[in-house]
């Protein structure tokens, strides 16, 4: 049964100063929620609260909603289980025992479980809505799903949504998903697309749930209302480090099978300690309310973020997880596993106003305290030659602290020898009574400070938000894209790292103190607690870069950090011996997020590099403006080009947009990027062409089932892609295999069934691309990472 509070509201508002009153009528509407995974654990721990506040918070607001708590199992069975859960809910501290008690029941009175399995359920329920809108005589005003089910079921629930569950009436569709969102820059790019081809951006929301954490909101709002005393002091001049922290106490036991295969640095880093980051540092938005605004001005903060390399970060597991995985994922007792449960990582910002400020983002399991905190610590260069306890000679900081540890409330601090903040808004205080506590070296009386008059969970805010449609705390495809491009190369390069091991809890002591080097980051004290050897590893001498042969050409194979290295001081060797000879190095690069890693080792570590002498081509290019992340120049781009000194002039992308339309064959851009080359590459010959290969076995953007003899001499094509965007540019054979010297890179455990399949099949270029790479005069050298070799 639908509600039956208030159909109609009329709002009398008084419009400006001009005494002309306007009547603003807002038709009421329904508002359907579901919840997929609706008897599930985060569904029971918070989301039913959540929707319950939503509901408390809206009765009186003109719509009326619906609940639908969606799962795999039969009604019969499911529907005592939900109605346990929903009686659970509970009202805030201001609803009196009377009114809350009928809200309860109308709430459970307005709650239905469905079972949402097939194709024919969804459609089901969407009859169900329609039939009861008509019943009711209501406008509808929205249906919102809330997917709290594991993401390998995302794409296949938005596509039952998107057949089947839409309005026909215009009513918004919002779909709100929980991370994980893929495990890499590859995995979330495939879910980002696969989402896409059923949902549209603005129906998305991805949820994280530290943007819901009251203080973590209000950073925006915070630096924006003292501007007036941040503006001068926000800067390289006046910040020491920014400190980003969340340590915890407990162990990750019972959750292993995801844990071990994401780590702290997926787990936490990536998302809730990179977005609290972001908007610390990103540029304020003209107007806070502007999603738009506020979304770009993160996403920028992403493209000027230096590459991670492996000296920005540390790692550690502590002790007991060894033996939590052997049980838990039934593994022998030899069997190691390399996951950190800890991770201390430095970034820095390639801008003016924050050059050589250290980031420092730190998580950890099994630690001393659980806390959660974001810290500026300013430079203080005042010395006080008498009396040390002034309050000028103390630190100077902000502290945004999130919660847990020995404050028992969320809180801004702000130490008194800075400035005294404005409050935000009524629905914050200021808190002058202290106990006798220290917060990061200070005492509190030290500080001012605030907080929230109420203090609400995570999830009640964000759904409020999702409700309002406030997209800006939310992530979006381009941040989320962004934030992978950034943390991608770093878990690629720390993949056979050893992590320290640490005992845990108070025992940790000093083992995982860290300390900065300029630009890097190292555990403070050197201890080596455990080889490679002594962990059992897979392969004997697992250091050593070894040489072979693979489909009879040369082979170097070496875990995936000494591989990178080893491609990057050969690429270097290659520039200086082109250089010595002809002054100039031509050096074309494929795109992917295989050789990041390496684009990261050539911007941070090969400082001699010829980069002025060094021409940069494109293997291949999607047909998406170069603007786009997705852009393999994009990519190259930020991962490579913007570090290093190379004239502008040497730097060849693909014309892929010509006319203002995108690989248009009449405008000629294929022929255009051919005449380049051949009017500046002797011979048409690069010094060197670096090449990955597709699951698919394609190669630069040479896809099988193609004729590619086609393309005659001609050196680059327009082709087709399986995948989107399917429009391509490419280098083509002829091209390819006038090179010099040709790199094939492949690497991940991924590819291992490609790497057994290749050393077997004969060349047969239409079926596996890659066989057609056979340089004419060139070498040719497969870098082969032990994890693609061994799986
Ligand atoms: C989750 C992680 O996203 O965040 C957990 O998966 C972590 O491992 C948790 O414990 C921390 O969130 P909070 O709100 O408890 O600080």
């Amino acid at each position: 049964m639908l509600v039956t509070v208030l159909l109609l509201l009329v709002t009398l508002c008084a419009k400006g100063g001009n005494g002309v009153e306007t009547e603003e009528v807002r038709r009421p509407g329904h508002v359907s929620v579901v919840i997929v995974g609706g008897t599930g654990d985060l569904a029971k721990k918070y989301l039913w609260q959540g929707f319950f506040q939503l509901y408390v918070n809206q009765v009186n607001n003109g719509n009326t909603f619906s609940f639908y708590g969606g799962g795999l199992s039969p009604a019969d069975q499911a529907t005592p289980v939900l109605f346990d859960i929903l009686k659970a809910v509970s009202c805030s501290k201001d609803v009196s025992q009377e009114r809350c008690a009928l809200l309860k029941e109308q709430f459970l009175r307005l709650s239905r479980y469905r079972q949402l399995k097939s194709l024919e359920d969804y459609q089901d329920l969407a009859n169900h809505i329609e039939k009861k809108l008509e019943e009711e005589g209501m406008t509808e005003a929205g249906r919102l799903f809330y997917l709290s089910v594991p993401a390998f079921a995302y794409a296949d629930i938005a596509d039952k949504i998107n057949s089947s569950c839409r309005s026909t009436n215009g009513a918004w569709l919002r779909v709100v998903l929980e991370k994980p969102f893929g495990h890499d820059f590859r995995s979330a790019q495939v879910l980002a697309s696969q989402l896409g081809s059923s949902l549209k951006e603005n129906e998305m929301y991805r949820i994280d749930h530290y943007l819901g954490k009251q203080v973590i909101a209000k950073i925006l709002p915070f630096r924006v209302e003292n501007k007036k005393f941040l503006d001068p002091i926000w800067n390289k001049q006046h910040i020491e480090r920014v400190e980003i922290v969340l340590k915890e106490t407990l162990d990750v036991k019972g959750r292993i099978p995801f844990y071990d295969q994401y780590g702290v640095i997926r787990d936490v880093l990536q998302n809730h300690l990179t977005e609290v980051m972001a908007l610390l540092t990103m540029r304020l938005p003209r107007n806070l309310s502007s999603s738009e605004e506020v979304l770009q001005n993160k996403l920028q903060i992403f493209s000027s973020l230096l590459p991670l390399g492996k000296n920005q970060a540390v790692i550690g597991q502590y002790q007991a997880y060894r033996s939590e995985v052997q049980q838990e994922l039934n593994k022998t007792k030899d069997h190691v596993s390399l996951t950190p449960t800890f991770a201390a990582v430095l970034a820095h910002i390639d801008e003016a106003q924050y050059e050589g400020v250290p980031l420092l983002m730190i998580s950890g399991k099994m630690l001393d305290e659980r806390v959660g905190y974001a810290r500026i610590l300013f430079k203080n260069d005042i010395f006080c030659l008498k009396n040390h306890n002034s309050i000028h000679c103390k630190p100077k900081q902000i502290v945004f602290y999130f919660g847990h540890g020995s404050l028992q409330y969320p809180a801004i601090l702000v130490s008194k020898n800075l400035f005294k903040p404005d409050l935000i808004n009524s629905e914050w205080k200021e808190v002058t009574e202290h106990s006798d506590i220290s917060v990061l070296g200070l005492p509190i009386s030290d500080y001012y400070v605030q907080t929230p008059t109420e203090q609400r969970d995570a999830y009640v805010e964000l759904i409020s938000y999702i409700y309002a449609g406030r997209k800006n705390s939310f992530i979006s495809t381009e941040n989320l894209l962004a934030s992978w491009g950034l943390w991608t190369p770093l878990l690629s390069s720390l993949a056979s790292s050893f992590p320290r091991i640490y005992p845990g809890g108070a025992d940790n002591e000093g083992l995982l103190d860290i300390r900065l080097k300029g630009k890097d980051i190292a555990y403070n004290s050197e201890v080596v607690i455990i080889s490679r050897d002594q962990m059992g590893g897979t392969s004997g001498n697992g250091f050593q870069v070894m040489q072979g042969k693979f489909r009879s050409a040369d082979m170097v194979s070496a875990w995936a950090e000494e591989l990178v290295e080893k491609l990057a001081a050969d690429i270097q060797e290659a520039a200086e011996a082109a250089v010595h000879e002809s002054g100039v190095f031509h050096l074309a690069l494929s795109g992917g997020s295989t050789p990041l890693a390496l684009f990261h080792r050539l911007a941070l570590h090969h400082f001699s590099f010829p980069w002025r002498n060094t021409h940069v081509w494109m293997v291949d290019e999607r047909c998406i403006p170069l603007t786009e992340v997705q852009s393999n120049f994009y990519s190259l781009h930020n991962h490579l080009l913007q570090h290093v000194r190379i004239p502008y002039y040497n730097i060849h992308p693909m014309p892929v947009q010509l006319n203002q339309r995108l690989c248009v064959e009449e405008d000629g851009g294929a022929q255009l990027y051919e005449k380049e080359i051949s009017r500046l590459v002797n011979g048409s010959s690069f010094h060197f062409v670096l090449l990955g290969v597709g699951y698919d076995y394609h190669t630069a953007s040479l896809f099988p089932g193609h004729k590619l003899d086609e393309f005659g001499e001609s050196l680059v094509a327009l082709t087709e892609s399986p995948a989107k965007p399917h429009q391509r540019m490419s280098l083509t054979f002829s091209a390819i295999n006038r090179a010099h010297k040709v790199a094939i890179l492949v690497m991940g455990k991924g590819k291992h069934e490609l790497i057994t399949q290749l050393s077997r099949v004969k060349d047969n270029p239409d079926k596996w691309p890659v066989t057609g790479v056979k340089p004419a005069n060139g070498r040719m050298v497969w870098y082969l990472d032990y994890d693609a070799i061994i799986g």
